[in-house]
């Protein structure tokens, strides 16, 4: 056993991340656009204007691609690139773009992924509330039409929200991501209701216009790993992995996943218990529309919290050991959290899982002999990949990986200053491409389908 014949071997990036032309051939402002020329939002006030300029080196970009054999590339529409003002006329300049781009990845035999939110929100639509709005889910769902019908003849796979933990959470709570927003207590759950309403009208809207395409739904999960493998750790850290806490409900997996995994809310739990009422009467209803069946469950997965049984029926966080290794924007290295991680999943939702993402952020550097040596990022991926494999080994249904990222680009609100790529972006020499170390290594992993970790 090992991993499938028809494993996804791919790799994943965004929209705001890597195109650049911000402001050129049409495209409206998203949020992103406009926060990261606020003061102060943004590392050293870096913004996303010309990223790595990918809107005009994506043939470089995709000749790459195709050198390290992935079999798969999941990128994001940038959402007001191809309707500037979300509801609006369609942008022929932006979907042009997508267009070249798909068809270049498959005269490279690379099957194109696409998502259709990755957090670069029209402005203009913003403007009138955004997930708020009741009429949110509509705009939505237009666009996603407009995706269908502009795309759907080449590319049939989409995921549609790319970690709603982060653009709502972050978005809309704690401020810290773009629209930099801090909504209400009394609000979360009705802009939530939206934004799954958008992704079950969004899938029911392109499958109307095409019944071929696959659907995926990708956010994220900070695992909930067991301190030791005895039965009760085991348990209390799936237990904890599902729980909703009042005050840990922006990190948690079943209030962002019951609805459209499952057609639940997961009421019993504290959170639910007590904002329940701030749901749209038709809430019960509206679920029959946000579970729609679809073909992946996306999960990005990086790290990992520990847990052990407190002896009492409940659970109890356990502390890493000090000096506990992490990456360069501090997230811990914790390999395991790819064995646990889809195996809880997959328990609980019994859906074919892909790793939309998961990479390590490194303070990489060119060396005097040209080159961009990163064991550590190959140490990480290949731990990480090895667990992965034992999960499946075991049953779970995993039937692809994307390495976060296939190139460095803008990390939010960290700038350009972490780096997650296989290929180095030179931001000082032209934007310069150079293949890291790990690019050469994960082509092996790739070519041996895993046989070689
Ligand atoms: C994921 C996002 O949360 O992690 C990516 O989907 C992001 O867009 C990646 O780049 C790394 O996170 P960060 O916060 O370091 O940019």
């Amino acid at each position: 056993m090992s991993f499938r014949k028809d494993f996804m071997w791919g790799v994943a990036s965004s929209a705001y991340q890597i195109e650049g032309a911000a402001f050129e051939d049409g495209k409206g402002a998203s949020v992103w656009d406009m926060f990261t020329h606020e003061r102060g939002k943004i590392r050293e006030e870096h913004t996303g204007d010309v990223a790595c300029d990918h809107y005009h080196r994506y043939e470089e970009d995709v000749a790459l691609m195709a050198e390290l054999g992935v079999k798969c590339y999941r990128f994001s529409i940038c959402w007001p690139r191809i309707i500037p003002d979300g509801i609006g006329k369609v942008n022929r300049a932006g979907v042009d773009f997508y267009n070249r781009l798909i068809d270049c990845l498959l005269e490279h035999g690379i099957t194109p992924v696409a998502t259709l939110f990755h957090w670069d929100y029209p402005y203009e639509l913003e403007k009138r509330g955004a997930w708020l709005n009741p009429d949110s889910s509509d705009w939505f769902a237009y666009y996603a039409k407009v995706c269908a019908e502009e795309f759907g003849d080449r590319c049939k796979i989409f995921y549609t929200l790319n970690e709603p933990q982060c653009f709502l959470g972050y978005g809309y709570f704690a401020g810290c991501n773009a629209p930099g927003r801090q909504w209400h207590s009394y609000e979360i759950l009705p802009a939530l209701h939206n934004a799954f309403l958008a992704h079950g009208k969004a899938v029911q809207a392109m499958r109307s216009v095409r019944s071929d395409l696959q659907f995926g739904y990708a956010p994220s999960s900070d695992v909930c790993a067991p301190a030791t493998d005895s039965p009760e750790d085991i348990d209390a850290a799936r237990r904890r992995y599902f729980a909703v806490p009042e005050d840990e409900w922006m990190w948690c997996v079943s209030l962002w996943s019951d609805p459209v995994m499952l057609g639940t809310y997961p009421v019993d739990e504290p959170f639910m218990k007590n904002h329940i009422q701030t749901l749209p009467k038709t809430w019960e209803e509206d679920l029959k529309t946000i579970h729609q069946p679809i073909d992946f469950y996306g999960q990005n997965i990086y790290t990992q919290s520990l847990w052990s049984s407190d002896g009492k029926g409940g659970w109890q966080w356990v502390r890493n050991p000090m000096g506990f290794s992490k990456t360069s924007n501090n997230w811990c290295v914790s390999p395991r959290c790819l064995y646990w991680g889809p195996k809880f999943l997959y328990e609980r939702y019994k859906t074919p899982i892909v790793i939309t993402e998961n990479g390590m952020g490194c303070h990489d550097t060119v060396s005097l002999d040209g080159k961009v040596h990163d064991p550590n990022r190959i140490d990480y991926v290949h731990r990480y990949l090895l667990e992965l494999k034992k999960a499946a080994e075991e049953g779970a249904d995993i039937c692809g990986y994307m390495y976060w990222s296939v190139m460095d680009n803008f990390e939010w609100g960290n700038g350009f200053t972490d780096r997650f790529g296989l290929i180095y972006i030179d931001y000082l020499d032209g934007l310069r491409r150079i293949k890291k170390d790990s690019f050469e290594w994960y082509k092996g992993v790739i070519a041996s389908n895993g046989e070689n970790l």
